[in-house]
C-alpha cells in the first residue's frame, strides 16, 4: 500500500513509500482513504519547519484532512460498509489530561497529544486506515472529495463556538464580522460568520479570481489590499493570514466589546511577531481587552480581598505618601508597587479603624 511520507525536520523529503496494510484493532474501522487536503500546515511540514514522526520512526505519513469510505466495521459499530467518514486529527493524550479526559482534546493541557500527519502520528495521505470509530465523524455521502473541508471547517466551527463564549460575558450581539485571508479557512469563517452577522468583509491580497467570486457568492463583501480602505469597525475580526502587520491591526478594526480572532500563522521564521502568532494560534492563547467593572465584579474584589493575607497586601502598598508631601506622592517612582497618600497618620485614631 502506498503512502506520501516526509522526514520531519528535513525539507524536500516527500516520497511516495510502500507500507504495511493495517490491521484494525478490534472495535477499528477499515477505511479506504477517498481524498486528502492539503494546509499550510502540510507545507510547513514539508519544508522541514515542523512536524514529528510516530515515536521509533524516521518517517512521517502526511495528510490530516481526509475523507475516507468505511472498507469495514466491526460488530455493532454505527458505520456500515460504504459510508463515508472524515476522521480526526488530533488524539488525546494518554495521561489523560483533564480536558483529554472529557473530550475537550483541542485544549490539551500537557502537551503529549499527537496529531495524524503532524505530530506524532501517521496521517492520511495513504490508501487505506484502521481507524478507532471514536476519532471519525460520519460525512454525507455522494459529496466526493468535499469531506476534506470537514477538517479546516471544523477549526472554524471551534473558533466560531470560543468567539461566542467570550461574547457572552455580556450583553453583545455581533452584527458584522471582517476576516482577514480568502484562503479555505478564510472563506469557511466567512461562511460561518454569516450565521452570526449580517455583514461580513473578507480582505485579501489578490483582486480577482476565484477569492472574490466565492466570497460574493456567499453574500459577503470582498475587499482587496489596495482597494477600499476599511474604515469600518466590527464586532468580530477573525485573522487567517498569519500576516504580522494584519494581526496588529486586527484590535483597531473593531468595535468596543469587540473580540479578534487569531487563525493563522505566518511563515516568517524566526520574527518577533511569527513568533507571536505561533504561540497564540498553537497554544490556543486568549489575549482580550478589558476595562472597568461591574458591581459583581466589585462584590468578588471585596471577597476575595478580605480572604487575602493581611500582610502581604500592606506589603504591596510600599509607598504611603502623607497628604502634607502630596506631590511627592504624584512623582513616578518607577520601582514602587503601589502609592497612596495618606490623610491621616499612622496610628491615628481614626485611620486605624
Ligand atoms: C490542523 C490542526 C492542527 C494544526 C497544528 C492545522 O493545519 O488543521 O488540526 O492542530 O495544524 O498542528
Amino acid at each position: 500500500m502506498i503512502a506520501i511520507t516526509i522526514e520531519p525536520g528535513s525539507s524536500d523529503s516527500p516520497r511516495l513509500e510502500d507500507r504495511a496494510e493495517p490491521e484494525p484493532a478490534p472495535g477499528e474501522l477499515l477505511v479506504e482513504v477517498v481524498a486528502v487536503g492539503i494546509c499550510g500546515t502540510d507545507h510547513e511540514i514539508i519544508e522541514g519547519d515542523f512536524g514529528y514522526p510516530p515515536p521509533g520512526q524516521d518517517r512521517l505519513i502526511l495528510g490530516h484532512e481526509a475523507v475516507a469510505r468505511v472498507i469495514s466495521a466491526p460488530e455493532g459499530s454505527r458505520f456500515a460498509v460504504d459510508d463515508v467518514v472524515a476522521p480526526i486529527v488530533r488524539r488525546p493524550d494518554p495521561v489523560p489530561c483533564p480536558n483529554c479526559a472529557i473530550g475537550e482534546w483541542d485544549m490539551c493541557q500537557n502537551g503529549r497529544f499527537v496529531e495524524a500527519g503532524i505530530r506524532g502520528l501517521d496521517g492520511y495521505a495513504t490508501e487505506r486506515l484502521a481507524l478507532p470509530e471514536a476519532f471519525v465523524v460520519p460525512v454525507v455521502a455522494g459529496t466526493g472529495a468535499l469531506g476534506v473541508l470537514i477538517e479546516p471547517a471544523s477549526v472554524v466551527a471551534k473558533a466560531w463556538e470560543h468567539i461566542l463564549h467570550i461574547g457572552a460575558r455580556a450583553v453583545w450581539e455581533p452584527r458584522t464580522a471582517l476576516v482577514t485571508g480568502a484562503g479555505p479557512i478564510g472563506l469557511l469563517a466567512a461562511l460561518f460568520a454569516l450565521d452570526h452577522c449580517d455583514q461580513v468583509h473578507v480582505l485579501d491580497r489578490v483582486a480577482d479570481g476565484t477569492k472574490p467570486a466565492l466570497v460574493s457568492e456567499l453574500g459577503a463583501t470582498y475587499h482587496h489590499d489596495g482597494s477600499t480602505s476599511i474604515d469600518e469597525r466590527f464586532d468580530v475580526v477573525i485573522e487567517c493570514t498569519g500576516d504580522s502587520k494584519l494581526m496588529m491591526e486586527a484590535p483597531e478594526r473593531t468595535r468596543p466589546n469587540g473580540i479578534v480572532c487569531l487563525a493563522g500563522v505566518a511563515d516568517e521564521g524566526s520574527s518577533a511577531a511569527a513568533g507571536f502568532a505561533r504561540d497564540m494560534v498553537l497554544g490556543n492563547r486568549t489575549m482580550f481587552g478589558t476595562v472597568n467593572a461591574n458591581r459583581r465584579h466589585y462584590v468578588e474584589a471585596a471577597r476575595v480581598l478580605a480572604g487575602a493575607d493581611r500582610s502581604w497586601l500592606d506589603r504591596m502598598i510600599d509607598r504611603r505618601v502623607p497628604i502634607d508631601r502630596w506631590q511627592d506622592a504624584y512623582r513616578r517612582e518607577p520601582d514602587a508597587v503601589k502609592t497612596v497618600i495618606e490623610f491621616l497618620p499612622p496610628g491615628s485614631p481614626s485611620a486605624a479603624s
